[in-house]
């Protein structure tokens, strides 16, 4: 082979390589979507969510992020008097689900990995 079919085989074969790996490493992480749905009584105030960025949620709203690295989300919740902390993302519980569904009704909050069936995991509390 002269230089530049050599030069021209190792580009290509650095682009072979990297396409594997990054496919690899997308495939193994499986990371959800997250929501988190405002069920709170209609017409009651926005809830403030803190997930990593702050953002109003009013009743009836589903929010929805892609996790994008497979760590621990800690969330945060305010509504008139009440807060609460959970964690919106738990890789060793949630790592591999299509998605992960949090409920916010005003008697907790649920989780779900399939928008069905729903675990309280979280209470609201008051000082
Ligand atoms: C979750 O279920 C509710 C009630 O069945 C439905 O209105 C909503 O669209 C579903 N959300 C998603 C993201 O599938």
């Amino acid at each position: 082979m002269t230089n530049r079919g050599v030069s021209l085989f190792l580009v290509l074969a650095c682009i072979f390589v990297s396409t594997i790996a990054s496919a690899k490493e997308k495939g193994n992480h499986h990371l959800p979507a997250v929501h988190v749905i405002n069920a709170l009584p209609k017409n009651s105030e926005p809830m403030s969510l803190q997930c990593g960025g702050e953002k109003m949620l009013n009743a009836g709203e589903d929010y929805q992020w892609t996790v994008e690295e497979n760590k621990l989300v800690y969330c945060e919740a305010f509504w008139g008097r009440s807060f609460a902390s959970w964690h919106g993302f738990q890789p060793r519980r949630d790592v591999g689900r299509g998605a992960v569904y949090w409920l916010v009704k005003d008697t907790g909050f649920f989780l779900s990995w399939d928008n069905s069936s729903w675990v309280r995991k979280q209470l609201w509390e008051t000082e």
